[in-house]
This record gives structure tokens, C-alpha cells and sequence, in this order.
């Protein structure tokens, strides 16, 4: 699959845009601050409907405006396809499929699969468990799309949940408020599990992948292994304080994963009624990952987490493409050859050639290897020029 045609109409720094894409390399060059990720970031938002780089759509949207609007062509052998979104400060979103309005948003969903790796990704290996839930939901999504539902439902009953937990701290927990408690662990339970066995499931899908690209980027016999490690097993994980037990979540089993969940809730509830809030669930979980016999956060080098992250990104464009029927998704590589040495620059090339499309974008285009240097685009102050 390639995208042939973006138009952006008050997207970040972009009031009216329109860029006619190629099948192969795309290179986006341009100094600092002009659009480049922006322009990248508004394809890949067709991935999972969210940005790789912050929450919530309302830094989406220009400022001083109330919409924004993406269209995306895309093309796939003899298919063509027209992705819109329309964003909105103060009414609800819509999508549109080939010039159709959807039912939901989350209908535009599924036709267009991408990996998007970035300096961002550091994140993913170095920071909290935020940055690594937000990575494997993402992708997630992207193999379910029916999943945003589930999160989303997921984090309703979350906010009402830890509300109801709150009244009753503040009132004592007699009467009402301990059954309807009940009714909304059920919810929890139901929803978290689902979400608990997609990220066991995926985690274990991506191991290989993560394992061969490590070897081949890094060069080292050091292993990198990845984890679930949940909040319904053990002791938990307080304030990101994490606890002592080494338990990692095996099980994809749904049915059996809201047994621990269920049983876990029971015996957190005195400690979440004395805190008032939801300690148990795929909120609290972490994706731990580990490099040889060490955690990668706290221990990993810059070079290893440059590495880690960046197999990540390759094991999940390589597990997409073996399930997608539209086939390669497109691959997005956002100012990351500046950041790599020679050596690591022509490896990096060699491994993501072969891809359907790739668009690159940097600063400095001598740093982008010349193998991969195609086509080309200039972004200066939200305009695209070819050349
Ligand atoms: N909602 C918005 N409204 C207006 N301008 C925005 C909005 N969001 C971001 N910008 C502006 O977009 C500009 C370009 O950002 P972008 O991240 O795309 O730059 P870039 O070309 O990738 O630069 P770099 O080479 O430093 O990565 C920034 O100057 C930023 O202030
Ligand atoms: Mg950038």
C-alpha cells in the first residue's frame, strides 16, 4: 500500500497543503520548526487515529481555528482509496470513506497500516510505563481496530469507577456505594481483560522480530526480551513505585486473566477504598523490557535504546506485514539518520529498502544515505515544494 496524495487543510502549521507522494522513497528535507513532522504525523494518525506524539487532538488542530481536516489517498494494486477526518474543537469528529460519510470516526479504520519511527521512541525503552502502553496500543489498534472501542470503554469505566471510589473515601463506604462498586468491577474486569490478553498476545508476536532486527542492527550476543508485567498478578505497582515480584503475565486466556483480575480487585479493595482510586488493571501495567539480563530502562546505553526501539518499530512493521491485506505498510522514518553513525545509517537503509513506501524526513539531507534518496520535497513555514 503507498499513499499518493495528502491534503492537510488546518493541521498544525499547515493552513492549506498538498503533497502528491510516490510509490519507493519520499524524502522530506527542510530546516527545523517547517512541518516535516507534522506532514508524517498526519498520515500515520489514519493508523490508529491518535498521534505519535501527544494525546488528544486539540494541538492537531491550527491554532486560532476550530477544525482540521486530513485527506489521504492511498493506493493498493488496482484499488484506490480516499481517507478524510475532520477534527473538532466543539463538536464530534467525522470520517469520511471515499467521499461516504462513516457511521463512527473509528469505522476509517483499518485501511491504512503504518510504523513511525522517531527520536520520540527513546521514550518507549527510557521513560515510564506510559510511553510503552501507549506503543503497544497503538499497534494493537492497528491489528483490531474494533480495540479502540474497547479502550475507550475501558477508560470510562475507569474515570467513573475511581469517582465512586473517591465518594465513598469521602463518605464512608456504607450502603449504596459498595454494590454499585460491584457492578462497575464487572465492567473493569471485562474490559481490562481484553485489553490485558491483546497486549500478552501481541508482545508475543513481536519477540521474534524484535530479537533478529536487535542482532542485526547492534551486533551483540546480548538478547532483548519483552514482558507484561501486570497489575492483576503479585504485589503492585504503586505511584510508579514498582514492586519487588518479578511476575510477568503469560497467559492470553481472557477468562482466565479476569480470574486473577477479579481476585486481585477483592483483595486491593480496602487499600482502594482507603486511597480512592482504581490500583488494579491494564492502566497500572508496564511492557518491561529487557536487554540481556538487565532491564533496558536504568541500564540500557543511548546506543542499545537507539537500537531497542528501533527493532521494536522494524518487528512491528514486519508482524503488520505478514497479516495485512493491503499489503507493506508504509514505513515513516522522522529525523532518525542524524542521530546514527555511519555504520548504523547504511544498516538502517539496507533493512528498509525493500518496504513498498518510505518516507523519510530530515534536516540535513547528506545524513540520509544516498541508496535511499528518491524523490524529493522541500517544507518550508507549512509549504511542500517538489525537489
Ligand atoms: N496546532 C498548531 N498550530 C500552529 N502551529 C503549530 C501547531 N502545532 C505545531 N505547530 C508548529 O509547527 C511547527 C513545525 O513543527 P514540526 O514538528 O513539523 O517541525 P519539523 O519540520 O519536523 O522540525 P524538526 O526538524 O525540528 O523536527 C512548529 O514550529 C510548531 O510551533
Ligand atoms: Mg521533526
Amino acid at each position: 500500500m503507498y499513499v499518493t496524495k495528502v491534503k492537510l487543510t488546518n493541521f498544525r502549521n499547515y493552513k492549506n497543503a498538498e503533497v502528491e507522494l510516490s510509490p519507493g522513497v519520499n524524502l522530506l528535507h527542510g530546516s527545523n520548526g517547517q512541518g516535516k513532522t507534522n506532514l508524517v504525523e498526519a498520515i500515520n494518525f489514519f493508523a490508529s487515529l491518535s498521534s505519535h506524539r501527544v494525546a488528544g487532538y486539540t494541538p492537531l488542530i491550527q491554532q486560532g481555528e476550530q477544525s482540521a481536516i486530513v485527506s489521504l489517498e492511498l493506493a493498493h494494486l488496482e484499488r484506490e482509496l480516499l481517507l478524510e477526518f475532520e477534527i473538532n474543537n466543539d463538536s464530534p469528529n467525522r470520517a469520511r470513506l471515499n467521499k461516504s460519510p462513516v457511521q463512527k470516526p473509528k469505522d476509517i479504520l483499518g485501511y491504512l497500516n503504518s510504523v513511525i519511527f522517531a527520536p520520540e521512541d527513546l521514550d518507549i525503552v527510557k521513560r515510564d510505563p506510559t510511553n510503552r502502553r501507549a506503543f503497544i496500543d497503538q499497534l494493537i489498534v492497528q491489528f483490531t481496530p474494533r480495540m479502540l472501542g474497547v479502550y475507550s470503554d475501558y477508560d470510562r469505566v475507569l474515570k467513573q469507577r475511581n469517582t465512586l471510589l473517591k465518594s465513598a473515601r469521602a463518605t464512608g463506604t456504607k450502603g449504596d456505594s459498595l454494590s454499585t462498586l460491584s457492578a462497575w468491577d464487572e465492567s473493569l474486569v471485562k474490559l481490562g481483560s481484553e485489553i490485558i490478553a491483546a497486549r500478552v498476545a501481541i508482545a508475543s508476536k513481536l519477540s521474534p522480530g524484535l530479537i533478529a532486527n536487535y542482532q542485526k542492527i547492534a551486533d551483540t550476543n546480548n538478547e532483548p526480551r519483552m514482558f507484561i508485567k501486570s497489575s492483576i498478578l503479585g504485589s503492585t505497582i504503586l505511584d510508579g513505585e514498582e514492586a519487588d515480584d518479578s511476575e510477568y503475565l503469560e497467559s492470553q486466556d481472557r477468562e482466565e486473566i479476569a480470574e486473577l483480575f477479579r481476585e486481585k480487585l477483592m483483595r486491593m479493595r480496602p487499600k482502594e477504598l482507603e486511597r480512592g482510586i482504581t490500583l488494579v488493571g491494564p492502566h497500572r501495567d508496564d511492557l518491561v523490557l529487557i536487554l540481556g539480563s538487565l532491564p533496558a530502562k536504568g541500564y540500557a546505553s543511548h546506543g542499545e535504546s537507539w537500537s531497542y526501539a528501533l527493532s521494536l518499530r522494524l518487528a512491528s512493521l514486519e508482524i503488520l506485514r505478514q497479516e495485512s491485506k493491503l499489503g507493506d505498510p508504509i514505513l515513516i522514518l522522522d529525523d532518525v539518520f542524524a542521530e546514527l553513525d555511519s555504520d548504523r545509517r547504511a544498516k538502517l537503509a539496507e533493512l528498509v529498502l525493500g518496504n513498498e513506501q518510505v518516507i523519510i524526513t530530515a534536516a540535513v539531507i547528506e545524513d540520509v544515505p544516498h541508496a535511499l534518496s528518491a524523490k524529493r520535497f522541500s517544507v518550508v513555514a507549512g509549504e511542500i515544494t517538489n525537489g
